[in-house]
């Protein structure tokens, strides 16, 4: 199964799974990092059924939702029915239906995990941004439960936060930092009952340009 028959088939569920796994905290510090101003534009990448979006939203921003998967989409769509402020984009990690320098803010919550190659989803999500706009990556520590794999399609089993700093550094950012946020991602497997508490690291740059 792809990643995206994946997210299709889950996306009715979407919202009870992610309660399950971390707390609205998560978008709290997401966006107080990126210190949020009101009438700007943010982009929600793996926006999935909008847990980002829904915090920028209520910030008064614009929002750019993209996500590989149409179902889990549509399901956003329903949730923010009355919203006209969302633009909704089905689009790919490695050529985002954004132009180049459009948004102030790219915010990325649990999504790079999923990618096929994170340093270039970070390249493509730095492409546009303004200069001096900014990046708010929110994702998973390494960590070694490999059940996430089978059970919820992860691609990559968390990060160094080394790595995230250098594939920043390349992509052309300035002011990074990178800090565990302070709560923990948790699931438990659905066979043999293996229980996985992961740390959640928050990573923030500026872009250059
Ligand atoms: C774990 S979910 C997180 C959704 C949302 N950000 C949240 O916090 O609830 C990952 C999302 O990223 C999307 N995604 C995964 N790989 C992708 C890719 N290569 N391109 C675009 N979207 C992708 C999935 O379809 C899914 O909606």
């Amino acid at each position: 199964m792809s990643s995206k028959d994946y997210f299709d088939r889950v996306a009715q569920d979407w919202d009870d799974m992610r309660e399950n796994f971390f707390s609205d905290e998560v978008r709290v510090t997401a966006l107080s990092t990126a210190a949020v101003q009101k009438g700007k534009i943010a982009a929600d990448i793996g926006a999935g059924t909008g847990f980002i979006s829904e915090g920028l939203i209520r910030a008064g921003l614009q929002v750019i939702a993209v996500d590989q998967s149409e179902a889990i989409l549509k399901e956003m769509k329903k949730k923010f029915a009355d919203v006209e402020t969302i633009d909704y984009r089905v689009g790919q990690a490695q050529n985002l239906p954004i132009s180049d320098a459009m948004v102030d803010y790219a915010f990325a919550n649990m999504y790079l995990h999923h990618v096929e190659s994170p340093p270039k989803a970070i390249e493509e999500m730095v492409r546009i941004l303004k200069p001096e706009g900014k990046l708010v990556i929110t994702d998973l520590d390494e960590h070694e439960f490999d059940f996430l794999r089978e059970e919820h399609h992860d691609r990559w089993m968390g990060f160094k936060r080394a790595d995230i700093v250098e594939w920043f550094q390349s992509a052309g950012l300035r002011e990074i930092s990178i800090d565990s946020i302070g709560t923990c991602c948790e699931t438990q497997s659905s066979c043999g009952g293996e229980f996985a508490s992961i740390g959640i690291f928050i990573a923030s740059g500026t872009n250059a340009d």
